[in-house]
């Protein structure tokens, strides 16, 4: 597939370890709200905590919005007390899966090794990974943010076999940004994802990739990340809790794509 044929915006909220089942069916259910009767509508993933998979897989089933996973194990399945696998995932309805998120990363020492196992896994189930890479402050500062970024790329491929019906999400996220009520500049995440693409020039000639931002992202700016053609989409955190500030960001999407005839 051609670079630009996914041109439809993607809204991604990540709902990190917040909400029960009860409040993650309540909070589906209001986001299934924001997205019905809409001609144009961007691409809406919602990744609640496993407790809550099951159940709001129920409030999802033939709807527009997609359902995903914040993590998952590193083997197929086994003596691995407290992982989920990704086949247990597939079969939970997940349609996309977080891998290499840098709260993982820094806490449960997710390495670009584990991540590249998890892209290798995913590789052989119908599951889109989405996969978490940025740099932290001093990288920037340093000047070395896009051999960083790059580089943490690189690793999570390393030996991942695609084929031309793979579909690929990476979303940039650096670190310095997530939490923090600032985004990055819109130049520098324009900066960074054309980079990523340059780096995956020939590969995404054949697969299907989309470079999404995340970082603080809000209903305020949503729209004038949307509307840059390198940005396909936005990973959202803090603000996906609050479902006023979600419908702002889908509809920010909606406006890009009217807009731009998406
Ligand atoms: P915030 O939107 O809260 O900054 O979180 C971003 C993030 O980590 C999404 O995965």
């Amino acid at each position: 597939m051609e670079q630009g044929s996914l041109s439809m915006k993607m809204i991604i909220g990540n709902w990190k370890m917040h909400l029960g089942i009860r409040e993650s069916v309540a909070y589906a259910r209001g986001v299934l709200h924001i997205t019905v009767g809409h001609d144009v509508l961007p691409e809406v993933v919602i990744c609640p905590s496993f407790t809550a998979l099951s159940e709001v897989r129920k409030v999802l089933v033939r709807t527009r919005v997609a359902l995903g996973a914040q993590t998952m194990g590193t083997e197929r399945f086994g003596a691995y007390t407290g992982d989920v696998s990704v086949a247990q995932l597939d079969d939970a309805g997940c349609g996309f899966v977080l891998i290499g998120h840098s709260e993982r990363r820094a806490m449960n020492g997710e390495t670009d090794a584990v991540v590249n196992t998890k892209m290798k896994l995913i590789a052989q189930t119908s599951l889109v990974p989405i996969l978490c890479v940025g740099e932290p402050k001093a990288a920037r500062d340093a000047g070395n943010a896009e051999a960083y970024v790059i580089g943490q790329i690189h690793e999570a491929l390393r030996g991942v076999t695609l084929s031309s019906s793979s579909r690929l999400i990476v979303a940039y996220e650096p670190l310095w940004a997530i939490g923090k009520g600032e985004a990055a500049t819109v130049a520098d995440v324009v900066a960074m994802h054309t980079a990523i693409r340059n780096a995956l020039k020939t590969l995404y000639k054949t697969i299907a990739l989309q470079v999404i931002y995340g970082g603080s992202v809000d209903g305020a700016h949503a729209y004038q990340l949307l509307r840059e053609q390198s940005i396909d989409g936005v990973l959202v955190g803090g603000a996906s809790l609050k479902i006023h500030e979600f419908e702002a960001i889908v509809n920010a999407g909606r406006e890009v794509m009217t807009a731009q005839n998406i």
